[in-house]
């Protein structure tokens, strides 16, 4: 009898615990944000509870309720012609206008199970709720006389940081950029929404895009390959160009820091290569006539380059400065060095300023046709110091 009891407790206890990690309601649990916004599209990416399918819709910025008619839909298009069954969504709305504002909603309906190709259960459908989150995306198009974005590196973690730099952030920024070490290692997937997304997406991302340049350290830990399920390019690399009018930016992938050999790469490592493949994309990116039309250029790189530094500095100078010496760039900002940094030509070796912001503080950037002018800040809100950068005396 007493052994039955046991039996009965143990069964209760198992079904307890195997209740609570089975959810029954799906729920978006980060996200949703934007990246990769262009003048006739924008991806939209979160994350829910369970696994589940999901879609977009969109409205136009107008008067008429969000349910007045039938909204059009737009699916997650990893699948190839199927619906992903997943907890990460990343989806593309496509066709749209120039320059014009939508509305738009994150939906997912959760898998409860699947059965081959017998059958699907699936959870009621879920969706933003559309007071709390009034998630509203412009996309690109016509003349800017400004363009005005922040950014932070090597965060490394430090969400309640994140938080702090970004509290009035709402509204106020063109784009945010994260230049790199958003994290330490990406040892499992949920890290990219705990460790900064999801307070991302809450403080600003459901209305401004989000720009990301991988650091050295995204390339690490187990599940360091996820990071591509949560950003999105035009070009499906970690490397891309993207312009506001007038205004040209590059994201660049600098690679690891240490040599392909060293013991703690872990023979997992690859990487020049892959920015060797980078450096004939920047070649070609920066004689079109995008590019050559610009009147204000601006790289992002995680590492600054340094042809005498370390081997990752080492090969930001030999693959990726090469093309933009030649190319009038305006500035180039990077992080990695944990310190604010405004080098010498000299120690860069490159025909453009190179500058460092700090570990865990905010720049934020206001470009002009004229001038780039960089504020920077402390998570206490304290402004730390200002430069300016005069535009095409590199020309
Ligand atoms: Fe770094």
């Amino acid at each position: 009898m007493k052994r039955l009891f046991v039996v009965a407790a143990c069964l209760s206890i198992f079904v307890a615990v195997f209740a609570q990690d089975s959810p029954r309601y799906v729920k978006i649990n980060g996200g949703p944000y934007l990246t990769n916004v262009t003048s006739t599209s924008f991806t939209v990416v979160y994350t829910t509870n369970m696994d589940a399918v999901s879609w977009v819709e969109i409205a136009p910025d107008d008067d008429t309720h969000f349910y007045n008619q039938e909204r059009p839909a737009f699916y997650d298009k990893r699948g190839l012609g199927r619906r992903p069954i997943t907890k990460t969504h990343k989806i593309t709305v496509t066709g749209l206008q120039p320059g014009t504002t939508y509305r738009y909603r994150a939906m997912a309906k959760g898998v409860l199970e699947q059965d081959n190709r017998k059958s699907i259960v699936y959870t009621e459908g879920f969706g933003m709720d559309l007071n709390s989150h009034p998630c509203k995306v412009t996309t690109l198009g016509g003349d800017y006389n400004s363009v005005k974005f922040s950014v932070v590196n090597d965060m490394h973690s430090h969400d309640s940081v994140l938080c702090r730099l970004f509290a009035d952030a709402a509204g106020k920024y063109d784009f945010v950029l994260f230049n790199g070490d958003m994290t330490s290692s990406i040892d499992t997937e949920s890290q990219i929404m705990d460790d900064y997304l999801r307070s991302a997406s809450r403080l600003f991302g459901e209305c401004t895009p989000i720009h990301f340049v991988r650091g050295n350290h995204e390339y690490r830990g187990n599940a360091a390959l996820k990071f591509y399920d949560y950003l999105d390019s035009p070009t499906g690399r970690t490397w891309y160009s993207f312009s506001y009018g007038d205004f040209f930016f590059l994201v660049l992938d600098g690679g690891e820091d240490k040599c392909e050999s060293d013991v703690r790469n872990l023979d997992i490592m690859r990487t020049e290569d892959y920015v060797a493949e980078e450096s004939e994309w920047l070649a070609r990116t920066v004689v079109s006539p995008e590019y050559e039309n610009s009147k204000v250029r601006i790289a992002f790189c995680h590492m600054p380059p340094s042809p005498k530094g370390w081997y990752g500095n080492a090969m930001v100078s030999k693959y990726l400065v090469p093309a933009l010496n030649e190319a009038g760039l305006d500035l180039m900002l990077c992080g990695h060095i944990h310190k604010f940094k405004n080098y010498d030509k000299q120690q860069t070796g490159t025909s453009f300023p190179v500058i460092c912001n700090a570990n865990q503080q905010r720049m934020d950037v206001a470009v002009s046709e004229k001038e780039i002018r960089l504020d920077f800040y402390n998570s206490d809100g304290l402004k730390l110091r200002n430069l300016v950068i005069p535009v095409g005396k590199n020309r």
